[in-house]
């Protein structure tokens, strides 16, 4: 159906030099995570959903989720909430403050969210979702995108009613989740719900869900149709998968990390958020990377049960350092 190999992907203005996206993960799509997913070869990184409210409120506060820097940029940055002028109005500011595309959460099912009817309220409250895409389309002339769920719940699975909704206000792509609010992450992502999304639009239709693995890019691309694809979850210690799928892609071999170039980017990851969040929040910050990190490694338990004892950054720089250097020596002699 496809020519997966040399697939690019044109939002509007910005053209990517392929396919894949990192999906927004909240509490973890930093800037150092995001410029590791991007130098291994993600074309489009996105900022953690970030409150209008608090963009326009309380600059101070928002100014850490949206630090960037030239070499992550082309940047989306993705905002909430349920106001149309205020998103309007947050959405002119991360304009100014340079981002190159503006994303809006129809999504988010943490009941906090929900409860102030913004992310995945809104799939219940379409007339309000297209007042709010409206606001922010005259608001903004950089490409705009919506990311959304199939549905609130099973019984209410209206995206192609939203997805026909934000092409018509002029939403420039759209970025579809396989799964309801109510759904969660029990049920596998329904991949048959991106594939009649992308059949029905004429903007790019991303899909998003269960791509953990660099095997799965090619098959969903040659399944759903889509233009690009959104990796979440598989990106958590595992920065490498955007350059295994673009292999894939190009039906390469997918070119598993060493383990030196494992330890080398870890202790790079670890430097850059300390230098970014200070020494006491960015090892606090840094423990749950190094979980995912060390996922599947032999040795792992007795590694990650210390993690929590580590004081000082050369401390866990030298654990890392020990922790690899003992796998390599195991590896030799086993
Ligand atoms: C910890 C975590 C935080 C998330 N934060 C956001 C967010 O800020 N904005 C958003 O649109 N989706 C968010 N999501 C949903 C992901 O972007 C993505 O849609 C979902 O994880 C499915 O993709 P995956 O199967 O590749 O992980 C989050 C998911 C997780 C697990």
């Amino acid at each position: 159906m496809i020519a997966d190999c040399q697939k690019t992907l044109k939002i509007a203005s910005l053209e990517l030099a392929n396919p894949l996206v990192l999906a927004p993960l909240s509490g973890i799509s930093d800037l150092p995570f995001r410029l590791l997913a991007k130098e291994q070869g993600c074309a489009l990184v996105c900022t953690e959903m970030t409150s209008a409210e608090g963009i326009i409120r309380n600059w101070k506060a928002t100014e850490r989720l949206l630090r960037s820097c030239p070499e992550e940029r082309p940047l989306a940055v993705q905002i909430f909430g349920s106001r149309p002028e205020a998103m309007a109005e947050a959405a002119k500011i991360v304009e100014g403050y340079g981002a190159d595309l503006v994303d809006i959460n129809m999504g988010c099912p943490v009941r906090k969210v929900v409860r102030g009817g913004s992310g995945a309220a809104l799939l219940r409250d379409v007339e309000r979702a297209k007042e709010i895409i409206q606001a922010v389309r005259k608001a903004i002339s950089l490409p705009l995108t919506i990311k959304i769920r199939s549905g609130w719940d099973e019984k209410s699975m209206n995206f192609l009613e939203m997805a026909r909704m934000a092409e018509g206000c002029g939403v420039n792509a759209l970025t579809v989740h396989g799964r309801t609010r109510t759904q969660g992450y029990a049920v596998k992502a329904d991949w048959e719900v991106i594939a009649r999304v992308k059949a029905r639009l004429r903007i790019p239709v991303i899909g998003n869900g269960d791509l953990t693995s660099p095997s799965a890019i090619p098959q969903f691309f040659r399944q759903t149709g889509c233009d690009g694809a959104m990796i979440g979850r598989g990106a958590l210690g595992n920065p490498w998968i955007f350059r295994q799928a673009l292999n894939m892609l190009q039906s390469k071999p997918p070119a598993e990390p060493s383990l030196e170039e494992k330890e080398a980017l870890i202790l790079r990851h670890l430097r850059m958020v300390v230098e970014m969040r200070g020494e006491d929040h960015g090892l606090k910050e840094f423990r749950k990377h190094l979980i995912w990190y060390t996922r599947g490694l032999r040795g792992n338990a007795q590694f990650r049960s210390q993690i929590p004892l580590w004081k000082s950054f050369s401390e866990v720089v030298g654990r890392i350092q020990e922790y690899f250097q003992n796998f390599k020596s195991s590896y030799l002699f086993s």
